[in-house]
């Protein structure tokens, strides 16, 4: 274990429920995605090369100084904030920043902490999660086929997830699957994944695959976009437009035959950067104030520097204050990669 220097409540100040951050195009930040480990025990095709390396244990912020962080961030106005990766559960101690970023949950500071998990250990942590004030969770999952599953994520097995998904209900979680849409490999199972989640009392939500970090392969062979599917989906069922929204960018339809919510998140197809309410930090503690822009700011010095918290309060101003308006990706034969870093770096 860890040492835990989790703060205890007598020092936990009190958070200025309207605090709030807005950037220059007068989008309110309110929203942190917090990758709290680059490392992931799958190696998804369209995600991270085979061979990958990562970062010096040595460089991460430990868990207390993300907690530190991530209070920051809420004491200036977040008020969500989820949890990613690579795969935020493979993190050692993980759970720990779980349970002390839940007392913001307690106070009303916070109004909600998820995770994005790929599903390959949730079931051990499923009850735990509840307990610390977790009540959704985003799986990752692009197949029902287990060989399928096994050809794209390279080292998981379907069995890990559908077991985690079976303890994240009895838990109680909310659960919603994220599927990257991916040309000739879930292309034609879409439909069966609709059904299936929605049968489950799954949210599903289709996302087209972005142009991050090289994977060792050609993305131009990956690339589907989903105005495609929902057009073909679109044959079958009836999609009506919903004005659901869960804090990201997905646009929500419902399906009256299934009753459940389908999302599009079509970063490639369709630009959704005017309602962007979010930031992501790296367990290195460096800020990104776009998924598709190298622009950053390193919070992990200001952190580092004095106990108070003002030196990094300062640095996340001065970061929101050059947020960019959008991003720009572009899918094409022998285009680079929007920016190097990988989705596992940034947090998806
Ligand atoms: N494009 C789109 N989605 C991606 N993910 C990882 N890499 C990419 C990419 N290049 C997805 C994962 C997960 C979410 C966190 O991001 O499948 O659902
Ligand atoms: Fe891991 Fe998620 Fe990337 Fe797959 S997509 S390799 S599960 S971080």
């Amino acid at each position: 274990m860890e040492q835990t220097g989790m703060p205890v409540r007598s020092e936990i100040s009190a958070v200025d429920p309207a605090a709030t951050m807005t950037d220059p195009f007068g989008r309110m930040v309110s929203y942190l995605r917090v990758s709290v480990t680059d490392r992931c025990d799958f190696r998804c095709t369209y995600c991270m090369a085979e061979d990958m390396t990562f970062l010096p244990k040595r460089d991460l912020l430990t868990l207390e100084e993300l907690d530190r962080l991530c209070t920051v961030f809420i004491e200036k106005g977040v008020r969500k904030l989820r949890l990613t990766g690579g795969e935020p559960l493979v993190r050692r101690g993980i759970l720990q920043l779980v349970r002390s970023l839940g007392r913001h949950l307690e106070t009303g500071a916070l109004e909600e902490l998820t995770l994005t998990t790929n599903g390959s250990q949730l079931h051990r942590f499923a009850d735990e999660l509840v307990d610390c004030g977790v009540r959704r969770v985003n799986v990752s999952l692009d197949t029902l086929d287990a060989d399928k599953f096994a050809r794209i994520t390279r080292w998981g097995r379907l069995e890990q997830v559908m077991q985690s998904l079976e303890a994240a209900g009895k838990a109680g979680l909310s659960i919603k699957i994220n599927a990257v849409a991916l040309k000739g490999i879930n292309e034609f199972e879409i439909e069966d994944m609709l059904k299936w989640a929605h049968g489950e009392g799954y949210d599903l939500t289709l996302i087209e695959t972005m142009p991050l970090g090289e994977i060792g392969e050609d993305r131009t062979d990956q690339y589907l976009p989903l105005s495609l599917v929902r057009q073909r989906l679109a044959e079958k069922f009836s999609l009506e437009p919903i004005a659901y929204k869960t804090g990201g960018p997905a646009r929500y339809v419902s399906v009256a035959e299934t009753g459940g919510r389908l999302g599009f998140i079509t970063p490639m197809t369709h630009n959704f950067c005017e309602s962007c309410n979010r930031v992501r930090l790296t367990c290195t503690g460096t800020l990104y104030m776009c998924l598709g822009q190298d622009d950053a700011a390193d919070l992990r010095a200001p952190l580092r520097e004095s106990e108070g918290n003002e030196l990094v309060a300062q640095a996340i101003d001065e970061a929101i204050s050059r947020k960019p308006k959008g991003h720009d990706f572009v899918i094409g034969r022998n285009a680079a990669p929007a920016v190097s870093r990988h989705m596992s770096t940034t947090g998806g």
